[in-house]
């Protein structure tokens, strides 16, 4: 995961593509993406699903992401939404901070509070019997966040791991009880 400044949109990664690659046979009617940055994720998204929508916290990214994505919506994680996706994706901000300094990457202490306070939104417009699939990474404590999924209601597994230099990434499935 590479440092951006908080104007600029988040340059798709080795996360991003790992995460790309690792939805792109999902299918269904609703997909959201949270955190959708340059797009990517949508975009494929778009490719199975009858209607995407992306959000972001960053207006820049979304002027990005719209030449793309038809449906961007600025707003914290989910909290625009109403519960109705058979899938929620998300890149989050996983890196350990002391603060945020960069809101594409900064998850604050061991990755976990910016992570937990998305991931309680998603999980509250994921529709019965669909889906969170979220990407952090060994740097983060991803068992907490794991933990978190099972409090709000749904079977998590590790859907897939790939190590890098310095980290594992780490693909969390979440299926809604
Ligand atoms: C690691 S980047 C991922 C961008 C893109 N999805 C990708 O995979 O390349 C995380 C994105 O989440 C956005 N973000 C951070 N906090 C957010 C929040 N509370 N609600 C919505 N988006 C947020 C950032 O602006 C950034 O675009």
């Amino acid at each position: 995961m590479q440092n951006k400044s908080q104007n600029d949109c988040y340059i798709p990664a080795d996360d991003s593509f790992f995460l790309e690659d690792y939805i792109k046979n999902q299918q269904g009617h609703f997909a959201l993406d949270i955190g959708t940055g340059s797009g990517i994720l949508a975009k494929s998204l778009s490719e199975n699903f009858d209607l995407v929508v992306a959000t972001d916290i960053n207006m820049h990214a979304l002027d990005y992401a719209h030449k793309y994505v038809e449906n961007c919506i600025c707003c914290n994680a989910a909290d625009a939404l109403q519960p109705s996706f058979d899938l929620v994706v998300c890149n989050l901000p996983y890196l350990p901070s002391d603060d945020i300094n960069d809101i594409a990457v900064d998850g604050l202490d061991d990755g976990v509070p910016v992570p937990s306070m998305i991931m309680t939104s998603a999980g509250q417009v994921v529709k019965s019997g669909g889906k969170m699939i979220l990407l952090t990474s060994s740097l983060a404590n991803y068992e907490i966040l794991s933990s978190l999924a099972k409090s709000l209601g749904f079977d998590v597994s590790i859907g897939a791991k790939k190590r890098l230099f310095y980290e594992d990434l780490v693909i969390l499935e979440c299926k809604k009880r």
